[in-house]
């Protein structure tokens, strides 16, 4: 595949929408992630469109909006396109990035996607999660609200995130789920127990966020830049994440034998891990830069052989420090 040539596509769940077998994650653009470079941000995103990587992932707390502000510049113009998908229910309670409550009650969805809405810029979402539960709201009453919101023509089509395979099955006897976005990566499996086989049996995609382990598989550290937050996560800091960098290494090593990056491994990971487990799978690596999202979009059709990936099995039983969910 030349840097050049669209990439492969799938549907998001049975009915969903055509989208290139990998999006674009945005996140890092606006928060989390340390300093952006806003021109070569918004580059990317046109890049992505370039490419056929049409899955355009954000969230309305990612920067307290000001994601679905910048995406909304490019998505505008190329509304036909995109596949945008935004999310709702965190909220914030301080200014510290690391602050927040949950709300999935069905007035707070009614006005999120309005302003998620307002600030991309266009009349309709294309997916909209519940971005995390909580469990004092039933969730019979947020999804009900999810499916008003279809009706209403303000949203196309429904996802959750970080649920469980019990909360995935109820929630699609109430109203089609189209896609279920959580973590899933080398370095975090535990989806694979029961979730993601649950939306194997309901035909309901995934879509796996921080597939490159918030950069971590990447073998490129920390930027160390300020507003980098990845410092406070348990898998990054003290011994730990002394560990896993280490773990890490035989990522980069495997992938210096292939002649390939090993963030280019560990996409083509996840993307071989949901054919073992039958369903479709498109993973949202989160890049602010035309170059990453070139080399991550070659991972879409490279092949791990078996030594390879039994190889690449051990390492998520070896991580230590929890995942933040
Ligand atoms: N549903 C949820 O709760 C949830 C939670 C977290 C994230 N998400 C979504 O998932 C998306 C992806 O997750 P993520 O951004 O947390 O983690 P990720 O995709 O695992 O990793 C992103 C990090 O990797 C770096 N990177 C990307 N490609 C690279 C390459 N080829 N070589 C070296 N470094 C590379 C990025 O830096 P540069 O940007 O500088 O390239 C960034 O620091 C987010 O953008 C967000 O949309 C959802």
């Amino acid at each position: 595949m030349s840097q050049h040539d669209p990439i492969a596509t799938t549907t998001l769940g049975k009915h969903g929408p055509r989208v290139g077998v990998q999006g674009l994650g945005c996140m890092g653009m606006s928060e989390f992630y340390g300093v952006s470079d806003r021109a070569e941000s918004l580059a990317t995103l046109e890049r992505a469109l370039d490419r056929g990587a049409n899955l355009i992932d954000t969230a309305d707390m990612y920067g307290s909006g000001d994601n679905e502000r910048l995406i909304g510049e490019v998505i505008r113009k190329r509304r036909d396109e995109v596949v945008i998908a935004s999310k709702f229910g965190f909220v914030r309670t301080a200014d510290d990035g690391l602050s927040f409550t949950l709300d999935n009650r069905p007035e707070y969805i009614h006005r999120a996607v309005d302003e998620s809405l307002r600030r991309l810029g266009v009349d309709e979402l294309d997916v909209y999660y519940m971005h995390r539960r909580v469990q004092e709201v039933p969730l019979a009453d947020s999804i009900g609200a999810m499916a008003e919101l279809v009706k209403a023509g303000k949203v196309r089509y429904l996802g959750l995130s970080e649920v469980t395979a019990e909360e995935l099955q109820e929630a699609h006897r109430i109203h089609p789920i189209s896609a279920v976005q959580s973590e899933w990566s080398l370095f975090a499996r535990d989806v694979e127990a029961q979730v993601v086989p649950m939306a194997a049996e309901l035909g309901v995609a995934f879509v796996p966020y921080s597939p490159l382990g918030r950069g971590m598989l990447t073998g490129a550290g920390l930027s160390g830049a300020e507003g980098d937050l990845r410092g406070f996560l348990p898998q990054f800091s003290g011994a730990a994440g002394e560990h896993n960098r280490q773990l890490v290494t035989q990522v980069t090593a495997l992938a210096h034998q292939l002649g390939v990056t090993a963030a280019q491994v560990a996409l083509a990971w996840v993307h071989q891990r949901a054919q073992v487990h039958g369903l479709a799978v498109v993973p949202i690596p989160g890049t602010r830069r035309r170059a990453r999202l070139d080399e991550n979009l070659q991972a879409a059709t490279l092949k791990l052989d078996a030594a390879a990936l039994a190889r690449l099995d051990t390492l998520a039983a070896q991580v230590q420090g929890s995942r933040l969910v």
